[in-house]
């Protein structure tokens, strides 16, 4: 045990894992998904459920999450295979734990080509690309060109070289391990994300009502809009389900991401405070920062009516369409643009890696693969995956791997792993391993919460989840023949990733071991 806990990688510094972890946290997720969840389920109506899930899925499950992978990497285990294995001494231990490495999966295979767009936008505004486009609809139709939405190839080149040079940097990134490859990255990266973000909120608010003649569509209204409490909403089962969708997904909690960084944490390491500083991070960026962009500014320009419509027309008109408009119309547009597509790349390249890196220290740890072989192991599958998200993505393929990864698949994850670490191990041995090292103990009230209400909310969650909308899902409800061969290849590729993990987990000698050790 010992020469593998002295061969694991760890964090650099402090700040570095505090950096490292927020990057993983912050995405896409924050500036994109959020202000269109928030929007699209009512605004204020939003924020009360958002705020439950925070507190009584989000904090717990996020504590569990550090303390199993701390408990994990001191092991030499940093994926949920080994994780659930050391916690329950169970051969089907490992194949629950698949699913930690399996749903980042599911997401990456999009979230590297949506993060490619970004990156591309932020050229084009740099360049001036879509100045002139006037409307909303007009520049949904230059991104819907540069998706490759309509073209026979259903991608277009300028899309693909994007696609091509997000991926090369993200597996550059990968290559330089934890402390020299992702915590290099989150230690520059962060910091430009917090200042441009600032920036751009300054921006925002200094912006009052853009026209005179509209008095009523301006910011002050707009964050009314996702800040006025709508209580009339809390009945409403579809906005309770949206608001712990957003929780996962922006805190990156209940898919196996946070399990593998924490792996690299050291023994001692404080988990209560670094976990819930990260977390809070992510929070501030996300509705404070998130929140003070995309909505106010659409808003202002647009009015209610418009900025809803816009976010009823999916998740990357906020962002994509309606965005590129305004900048047009501030002055110094093309460089307020291109910080707004630059933070968006930033944040989302720290969240791509965090989701690629379970597949490779599963190979490292598990099956004793280099560097090297688990890096290119794993960058062969996913840029032969994100095809399927390149190519479907008129047809859907993003929302099944969406949905089936970060929407159904969360919330089952992360009630296998509440029942495992809080009541197999013990909720007084999970609790003890969350306060080990503590610098400051959690308040005890967590203690009963993750005990009692976490699972029964992810219960709730699960249950409703699966009733609600996986028949219509499952049955392709509204989607036209056509396009449900891609929706297929989106869920046979899942399903396929899931068996090959299995088929590897079974042939793992560490993890036979393990099962076998008193
Ligand atoms: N939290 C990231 C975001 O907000 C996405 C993510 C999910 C990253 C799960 C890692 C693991 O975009």
């Amino acid at each position: 045990m010992s020469e593998t806990t002295s061969a694991r990688e760890t964090w650099g510094t402090r700040l570095g894992l505090v950096l490292a972890m927020a990057g993983n946290a912050i995405g896409l997720g924050n500036f994109l998904r959020f202000p269109v969840q928030a929007t699209q389920n009512g605004g204020g109506a939003f924020m009360i459920p958002y705020f439950c899930a925070l507190i009584f899925l989000a904090v717990p499950l996020m504590w569990c999450e550090w303390a199993m992978g701390r408990l994990g990497g001191s092991k030499g285990h940093g994926t949920t295979p080994g994780i659930f294995t050391l916690l329950w001494k169970h051969p089907l231990a490992k194949y629950i734990g698949v699913l930690g490495i399996l749903f980042p999966l599911g997401v990456v295979f999009y979230y590297n080509y949506v993060e490619a767009w970004t990156l591309a936008y932020s050229f084009f505004s740099l360049t001036g690309a879509y100045f002139g486009i006037a409307d909303v609809g007009s520049m949904k139709q230059f991104l819907n060109t540069f998706q490759g939405i309509g073209s026979p190839w259903h991608v277009s080149p300028m899309g693909y070289i994007f696609f091509l040079i997000t991926f090369g940097l993200n597996i550059w990134v990968l290559s330089g391990g934890i402390s020299k490859g992702i915590e290099r990255l989150a230690n520059i990266g962060m910091p430009i994300l917090f200042i441009f973000a600032v920036l751009l909120v300054i921006r925002v608010f200094t912006l009052g009502t853009p026209d005179p003649a509209v008095p009523e569509n301006n910011i002050w209204n707009g964050l009314g809009f996702i800040w006025n409490p709508d209580f009339s909403q809390l009945t409403n089962s579809k906005v309770w389900l949206a608001a712990a969708g957003q929780i996962f997904f922006t805190t990156s909690v209940g898919f196996g991401a946070i399990q593998c960084y924490a792996s690299y944490l050291r023994e001692k390491d404080d988990v209560v405070v670094t976990g819930l500083s990260t977390t809070m991070t992510n929070e501030f960026v996300e509705v404070i920062l998130g929140g003070s962009l995309a909505i106010p500014i659409a808003f202002a320009f647009f009015g209610r009516a418009e900025t809803l419509s816009i976010a009823q027309g999916g998740s990357f008109n906020l962002g994509f369409a309606a965005m590129p408009i305004i900048f047009q119309k501030l002055a110094f547009g093309k460089l307020l643009g291109t910080m707004w597509f630059l933070l968006l790349f930033i944040a989302g390249i720290t969240s791509s890696v965090a989701l690629m890196q379970p597949l490779i220290t599963f190979l490292k740890d598990e099956l004793g693969y280099t560097h090297k072989k688990a890096l290119a192991a794993t960058a062969c599958l996913t840029f032969l995956m994100a095809h399927i998200a390149i190519f479907g993505l008129q047809a859907g393929a993003l929302d099944e791997l969406d949905f089936w990864s970060g929407t159904f698949g969360v919330a089952l994850f992360a009630l296998a792993e509440t029942i495992l670490f809080v009541w197999v191990l013990g909720p007084d041995n999970a609790w003890a391993e969350i306060e080990k090292g503590a610098q400051v103990p959690a308040p005890r009230i967590f203690y009963y919460i993750m005990k009692y209400v976490t699972p029964v909310y992810l219960l709730f969650l699960f249950v409703s989840w699966t009733v609600q909308q996986g028949p219509d899902v499952l049955a392709m409800k509204g989607v036209a023949p056509a396009d449900q061969a891609w929706r297929w290849a989106a869920r046979l590729a899942l399903l396929g990733v899931f068996l090959g993990l299995c088929w590897l987990v079974s042939k793992s000698k560490r993890l036979k071991e393990l099962t076998e050790a008193p």
